[in-house]
């Protein structure tokens, strides 16, 4: 499978970085090409709402959002990675979703594989419920196939985190 992976994250070596590693590892390891586009370092920039693309052509924005649109329709599962930022994804992650509307109906049309990785620093029930939720209507409303979610709690640093969202992250991805 041709994966392309979205992380939202500022800490290079941070938390979400840190399952997205694991997840690659497992997934190189089954034979799968995987391709990272890091959203929060990229030259990228907000959806303007104009309309210019008509939910079907190219973005106006003269950045690399209309290259990650062209490999998001050569892949076959997409992985989006985020640590929490008040109950729901970063805006570096949210500000690439948002650009998929140029590409809409081809986007939803290819029927593709999608997996969440999140990352939060509380343990509690509440801090995943927002994201989880979230991100099942995308994947309902893309008609994407929810092919895992690691929610990752008490993983506010990659010391603090437990080891089994490791070992859940290189299993997801060894095991596509
Ligand atoms: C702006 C901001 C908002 C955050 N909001 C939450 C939150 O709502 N709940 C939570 O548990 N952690 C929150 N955190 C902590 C991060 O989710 C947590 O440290 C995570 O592991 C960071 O991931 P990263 O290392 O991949 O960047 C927030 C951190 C920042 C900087």
């Amino acid at each position: 499978m041709k994966i392309l992976i979205l992380t939202g994250s500022p800490h290079k070596k941070g938390t979400s970085n840190t399952l997205v590693s694991e997840f690659k590892k497992g997934a190189v390891e089954a034979g799968h090409q995987v391709e990272i586009y890091d959203c929060a370092h990229g030259n990228l920039h907000p959806c303007l709402g104009c309309d210019a693309c008509g939910m079907n052509g190219k973005c106006i924005q003269k950045d690399e959002g209309n290259q990650v649109l062209a490999k998001i329709l050569e892949s076959d599962l997409i992985v989006f990675a985020t640590p929490i930022y008040y109950f729901g994804m970063s805006a570096q992650l949210k500000m690439m979703i948002d650009r998929f509307y140029a590409q809409n109906g081809n986007i939803t049309r290819k029927h593709m594989k999608a997996i969440l990785l999140t990352t939060a620093w509380n343990d509690d029930e509440i801090v995943m419920k927002g994201i989880k939720t979230h991100f099942e209507i995308i994947f309902d409303y893309l008609d994407f196939q929810n092919a895992g979610m690691i929610l990752a709690k008490g993983a506010g640093t990659v010391g603090m985190m437990p080891r089994k969202y490791l070992e859940e992250a290189y299993s997801l991805g060894r095991n596509l």
